[in-house]
C-alpha cells in the first residue's frame, strides 16, 4: 500500500477513504452489532464495507498474544482472572460471545495472528497495545513479529496509551506506522510523538480542536480519532480533517458519509461495548 501525502499516519491508498473523507475504523470490529475484538465482529466489519479494523492486544502468561481489551477476561467472556495470568488455553477454551448474546455462543478470544490473517489484503488494522496495570512480557517484540510474520507490516498501525511501548516498537521495526493515544486533550505532543517515534497521533474525538489538528499537520502527524458513533461527533471529525474515525458501528458512518452501506447486519445491537468505550 502507498503512503498517503508522504505517509503520516499509516499505509494507506486514497481510495480507501471513500466519501467519508476519513478512514472509517470499525472499533474492536463491528462491535456495535457483534462481541467486540472476535473473528466475528471482524468478519462482519468486513462484510459492512470497512476498509479498516481496530483490535486491543494483550500477553497471556505463556506468552502468546491475544486479542481482548479488558485485563481480566471477566467482562467478556465466561471466565474470569487476569489475562497475564492464564495460558492460551485456558483463554482459548472459554466462550467470549455468550455474554453478547445466543447467536454469538461458542466465539473465542482470538490470537492476534487470526486477526491478521482474517483481514490481510482487507483491511488496515490499528492494533493497540494494552500492557496495563503492569507493563511487561515482550509485547511489543512479539506485536512487531506478529506483523512481520503475516505480512501485515505495511497495512498496520500500532499504537498505545503507553508511549514507551510505541518507543520500543520504532525501535525494532522503524518502518513501522505508529501512533500514541490520548485520553485527554495532549500537551506537548509533537515533542512526545518525536520521543516515541509515532507517526500519529490518536485522539478521543473530545479532544478534537483546530490547534491540535493544525499542529499534527505542521509536524507531518497523522490524526486518528475513536471512537465516534453518532453524527455530531463525525460531522467534527470531517469538518477538522482527520484522518480516521474509529467506530463501534462502522455501517452507520458509512450511512452518514452517503455511501448507502446497508444497516448493520448480525443479531442487532448487543451490549455496550464496555469499559473504555466513548
Ligand atoms: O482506538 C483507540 C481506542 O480503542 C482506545 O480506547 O479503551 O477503546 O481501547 P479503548
Ligand atoms: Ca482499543
Amino acid at each position: 500500500m502507498r503512503p498517503r501525502d508522504g505517509g503520516h499516519a499509516w499505509g494507506w491508498e486514497p481510495d480507501v477513504l471513500g466519501r467519508a473523507g476519513a478512514l472509517i475504523v470499525a472499533h474492536r470490529g463491528a462491535s456495535r452489532c457483534a462481541p467486540e475484538n472476535t473473528l466475528a465482529a471482524f468478519r462482519l466489519a468486513l462484510e459492512q464495507g470497512t476498509r479498516a479494523v481496530e483490535c486491543d492486544v494483550r500477553v497471556t502468561k505463556d506468552g502468546e498474544l491475544v486479542v481482548i481489551h479488558d485485563a481480566t477476561v471477566d467482562r467478556t467472556t465466561d471466565g474470569s482472572g487476569l489475562v497475564s495470568a492464564l495460558p492460551l488455553d485456558a483463554i482459548r477454551g472459554l466462550d467470549a460471545g455468550r455474554w453478547f448474546g445466543a447467536d454469538f455462543a461458542g466465539e473465542r478470544v482470538p490470537v492476534l495472528e487470526e486477526v491478521l490473517t482474517l483481514v490481510r489484503g482487507r483491511a488496515l488494522i490499528q492494533v493497540e497495545i494494552k500492557n496495563e496495570p503492569i507493563s511487561g512480557g515482550g509485547i511489543e517484540a512479539r506485536v512487531v513479529s506478529a506483523l512481520a510474520d503475516t505480512g501485515m507490516e505495511g497495512g498496520a498501525l500500532v499504537m498505545s496509551f503507553d508511549h514507551e511501548s510505541i518507543r520500543i516498537v520504532r525501535s525494532l521495526r522503524s518502518g513501522l506506522a505508529t501512533g500514541i493515544l490520548y485520553a485527554a486533550r495532549p500537551a506537548d505532543f509533537v515533542s512526545s510523538a518525536r520521543k516515541a517515534g509515532a507517526t500519529a497521533l490518536c485522539l478521543e474525538w473530545k479532544s478534537l480542536d483546530r490547534e491540535v489538528v493544525a499542529g499534527a499537520r505542521g509536524a507531518g502527524l497523522g490524526v486518528c480519532v475513536w471512537t465516534v458513533d453518532d453524527e455530531a461527533a463525525f460531522r467534527r471529525c470531517q469538518e477538522l480533517g482527520v484522518d480516521a474515525v474509529a467506530s463501534n458501528d462502522p455501517s452507520l458512518l458509512f450511512r452518514l458519509a452517503g455511501e448507502g452501506a446497508d444497516a448493520p447486519r448480525g443479531a442487532g445491537a448487543g451490549p455496550d461495548p464496555g469499559s473504555g468505550a466513548s
